[in-house]
């Protein structure tokens, strides 16, 4: 293994899409930021500046950060912010880890142009357990307001209303031809014909869930979240942001120029969405003038087509790679995550929307909870988020109150270190019956099952899937319906878990779990790093 030095440098810089230019923060200068490259278990040294006026950090989403929380990223969780014209220096190892991850900041709005992939090489020598491509091409899908993205967010948390919808969805930083902007470029995916390509999609976008198509391709699904999995075959994929999908595309259609194109997944629907992204997959000999082959894209709510492709997910489980379910369960949690109204005299109608778990709604600290646990630090936190909702109701029935009272706190679960935890994660039907693409940080899960409506306790875990369920660390919580996860709390620290629709975050969808040290000397938090940001 080596070490693999990278430099961001966090600058404004002005950006030109959709015909119009604004100053966008980027690392480098560039949208979406630069891909960091590595191999399994390297060392990985990044070195952020902060050049611009806001305070920034960078969450290496699925990195599992084994005893290195310090490094992990969210802001007040791990670490306090990089303060204009302060440097931190990200230091993390990749130990047994591999595929496709990626980087986002974790600090207010700054995730919607701060972002870029991380690709995770195997060890030297070591194949995939797939056919060798002949090429890789990572896809970083995003979105694009002509606003200030901090707009939008200011909009979604003042007013009690769903945020504004982007102008946008890019694939690789370019929406591809627009109305009334025609000057607008587009991505162009090069293929030969006859080659394999692996392709590293990467679902970057702020409140979104994408479809992403080829016209003419199928494309063969090898991994998720940076775990492999039983191949299959799909014309489509449905990817949640925060989350990614590795695939093989070969080059066996006509030589031609083909549409790839990436549509949004919202299954109850809040606010029409109609807004696609394209890019072209061109063969090489194609004459570039002729306009590409088309494809459909699914309904905005298409839920059967992405429940399709979950469904389809399976870890590999192969000798090499084996799904190392936990068969015992020490933490037994049952969490609701939705979405309600609370009364608000500040706000425009008198009340506002709140996200929370188990019906409390997370407040942000003003001091990072991973140091007040490290050094005992009273008053930050409390540990008493509750293993299961307070208030009971019919979860997905129809529910006539949607207003629960829900209250504020910044209150963490405790695990003993190396326990094993079963959450099941229960969607309710409250304002908004959403999908919820939750994210844990310090770990990958297995997603043991789901369903529609309340979770059984008695029936539902008797059709659990122990055997090869689909590794992740951020998944689907169905609307009207639950999602089930285990997982060994083997990294002691903090570890944030939140939906990774950024505004259902703002609006207070998060929580956190604090993790015990253990006992032995490889098993406890290493001690803070001497540049660690102060509050
Ligand atoms: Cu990708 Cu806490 O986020």
């Amino acid at each position: 293994s080596m070490v693999r030095h990278y430099k961001f440098s966090v600058v404004l810089k002005n950006t030109t899409k959709l015909c119009a230019t604004k100053p966008i923060v980027t690392v480098n200068g560039k949208f979406p930021g630069p891909t960091l490259y590595a191999r399994e278990d390297d060392n990985v040294v990044v070195r952020v500046t902060n050049h611009v006026k806001y305070n920034v950090t960078i969450h290496w989403h699925g990195v599992k950060q084994l005893r290195t929380g310090w490094y992990d990223g969210p802001a007040y969780i791990t670490q306090c912010p990089i303060q204009p014209g302060q440097n931190y220096v990200y230091n993390f190892t990749l130990t047994g880890q591999r595929g496709t991850v990626l980087w986002h900041a974790h600090i207010l709005w700054l995730r919607a142009t701060l972002h870029g992939a991380i690709v995770i090489l195997p060890k030297p020598g070591v194949p995939y357990p797939f056919p060798k491509p002949d090429e890789e091409k990572v896809i970083v899908l995003g979105e694009w307001w002509k606003s200030d993205v901090e707009t939008v967010i200011n909009q979604a948390t003042s007013t009690g209303l769903p945020p504004n919808i982007s102008d946008a969805h890019t694939i690789n930083g370019q929406p591809g031809p627009v109305a009334n902007c025609t000057s607008q470029g587009a991505y162009s995916l090069d293929v030969e014909s006859g080659s394999t390509y692996l392709l590293r999609i990467v679902n970057a976008a702020f409140n979104d869930e994408l479809f992403l198509k080829i016209a003419g391709h199928s494309l063969t699904v090898v991994e998720v979240d940076g775990s492999y999995t039983k191949p299959f075959s799909t014309d489509i994929v449905y990817v949640a942001p925060g989350q990614t999908t590795n695939a093989l595309l070969t080059a066996d259609q006509a030589i031609d120029k083909y549409l790839i194109a990436i549509s949004p997944f919202m299954d109850t629907i809040v606010a029409v969405d109609n807004v696609t992204g394209n890019a072209y997959l061109s063969y090489k000999g194609t004459d570039t003038i002729s306009a590409p082959i088309q494809t459909r894209m699914p309904a905005q709510n298409a839920t059967p087509v992405a429940t399709n492709f979950t469904d389809s997910l399976r870890s590999l489980n192969s000798k090499t790679y084996p799904a190392q379910v936990p068969l015992t369960i020490d933490h037994s949690l049952f969490f609701t995550m939705g979405v309600g109204i609370n009364p608000c005299a500040t706000c425009l109608n008198g009340t506002t929307l709140v996200g929370d778990i188990n019906n409390v709604s997370f407040v942000m600290p003003t001091k990072d909870l991973l140091r007040a646990h490290y050094y005992n630090i009273s008053g930050v936190f409390t540990d008493d988020f509750p293993a299961r909702p307070t208030i009971t109701y019919n979860y997905t029935g129809n529910n006539t109150s949607s207003n629960l009272q829900t209250t504020n706190g910044t209150r963490l679960y405790r695990l003993k270190y190396n326990s094993t935890v079963e959450l099941v994660l229960q969607g309710t039907n409250l304002i908004a019956p959403e999908n919820h693409p939750t994210h844990l940080h310090g770990y990958n899960f297995f997603v043991i099952g789901k369903g529609l409506g309340n979770f059984d306790p008695k029936k539902d875990p008797k059709k659990f899937n122990l055997v090869d369920p689909v590794e992740r660390n951020t998944v689907g919580v169905p609307t009207g319906g639950w999602t089930a996860i285990r997982f060994r709390a083997d990294n002691p620290g903090v570890w944030f878990l939140h939906c990774h629709l950024e505004v259902h975050t703002t609006w207070g969808l998060k929580m956190a779990f604090v993790v015990d040290n253990g006992k032995g000397p490889n098993e406890s938090i290493i001690p803070p790093p001497s540049d660690l940001p102060l509050c």
